[in-house]
């Protein structure tokens, strides 16, 4: 097996302005062989806002987020329920079992070698985005995240649908679970692996214009840095992160969706940790339509008169919706103005927005909301739930012209 006990990275050292200065270096020194383990010791350092050292998650600057729109590593989210673990990429296997004809186990190598390489494009982003939001309206536990617990990034692996054909499932085969190398300890002291599942229909080949999903060993061109999942992690283009799972391990095929904790507890939808309502939810899948606002930062002070606002906005991950408009109010919600949309409409991508708007001297609620080719427009409002999951309301920003 090649986890051997719970061998684990120590978090990265971090300091918010370090990057600047060391990421030539730090780039250069990692520019190996395409396909080589490059990041398998020595991180490069993330110039992140730490949310907790431990378990290590972490978010950029908002207005960093926005600065490119495939996301640079130093600026993508960490979103770890446990220890990072330490993988070495000889002793690595990749196993797929369950409802299949042929169980296969496969070292890093083979599934580099034997598989079709396949890129997508696909933003990721977790579930608990913007969840400090929705907390203010009633206190939610967990990390408060601002809006910056999402990225997007260009991903290189195998397909899963194509791993999956290898192992020939079974008739009756309807969910794929995937698990993960970090030992998670729970609060009851059990220790578990991280796990995620989604339903076979998305696992194989879409035949709309979903990204495949992939099982993927490369990110922005690198091999997958440690905290990002190395050597192999999926990730499912229009599904919550949580399903993107990291140090992938193990793919089983069932008839159901994984009794992993983070699949039949958390990530679902509820008002209260009843046992029954948590027993009766459907596990999140795809995430909503979101926006918003990063420039100008919230209570900023800047000069009145044209003043410049930029921001994010992520479709729905309905199968093959991208976004079509996002507007921008500052009086309320009553009337809104279309902003300048940047790059190319793309399923489950993000793109990036800018406009200039006059605004007189005084303070000014800025309210931007998206809309995707599905037909769906983010809402003034998202009920609360007791895990603070997919808060796409309105993104509000006050700020303070002078
Ligand atoms: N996979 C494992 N093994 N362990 C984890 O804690 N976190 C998940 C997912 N995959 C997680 C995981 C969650 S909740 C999210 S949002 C994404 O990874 C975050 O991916 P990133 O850290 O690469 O941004």
């Amino acid at each position: 097996m090649p986890a051997e006990g719970p061998q684990v990275f120590s978090p990265p050292a971090l300091s918010r302005r370090r990057f600047a200065a060391l990421s030539a270096a730090a780039l250069g020194a990692f520019s190996h062989h395409p396909l080589s383990p490059a990041w398998a010791e020595e991180p490069p350092p993330l110039d992140l806002l730490v949310r907790s050292e431990s378990p290590f998650n972490a978010e950029p600057e908002l207005a960093d987020l926005i600065a490119a729109e495939t996301t640079p590593l130093a600026h993508f989210y960490v979103r770890n329920h446990g220890p990072v673990p330490k993988v070495e990429a000889d002793a690595y296997r990749l196993s797929v079992e369950g409802l299949v004809h042929r169980p296969r186990t496969w070292k890093l190598a083979e599934v580099q070698r034997d598989f079709e390489r396949q890129t997508v494009e696909a933003t990721l982003t977790c579930a608990g985005n913007r969840r400090r939001e929705m907390s203010a309206e009633r206190p939610i536990g967990g990390i408060a995240w601002d809006a910056g617990a999402i990225g997007h990034a260009r991903w290189e692996g195998a397909a899963l649908a194509d791993l999956l054909a290898a192992a020939e499932p079974r008739a009756g085969a309807k969910h794929v679970w995937f698990e993960g190398l970090d030992p998670i300890t729970e609060k009851d002291g059990s220790v578990a692996p991280f796990g995620g599942s989604v339903p076979l229909s998305r696992a194989l080949t879409p035949a709309d214009k979903s990204p495949l999903a992939l099982v993927a060993y490369r990110m922005n061109d690198r091999p997958l840095s440690p905290q990002h999942g190395f050597p192999l992690r999926t990730v499912v283009p229009g599904y919550i992160g949580a399903r993107s799972v990291k140090w992938l391990t193990k793919i089983i095929v069932s008839d159901r969706p994984s009794p992993n904790h983070y699949v039949a507890e958390a990530y679902k939808l509820t008002t209260s940790a009843d046992p029954a309502e948590l027993a009766a939810a459907e596990p999140i899948y795809e995430f909503p339509i979101n926006s918003a606002i990063c420039l100008p930062a919230a209570g900023a002070k800047v000069a009145a008169g044209k003043v410049r606002i930029a921001g994010y906005a992520l479709p729905s991950g309905e199968a093959g919706a991208s976004v079509s408009r996002v507007e921008l109010s500052v009086d309320g919600g009553r009337t809104w103005s279309q902003v300048e949309l940047l790059g190319d409409a793309r399923p489950a991508c993000w793109r990036l927005w800018r406009t200039e708007i006059e605004l007189a001297a005084g303070k000014h609620a800025l309210l931007a909301r998206a809309t995707d080719t599905a037909g769906h427009t983010q809402p003034a409002t998202t009920p609360w739930n007791a895990k603070g999951y997919l808060h796409n309301a309105w993104h509000r920003v006050e700020v303070e012209c002078g």
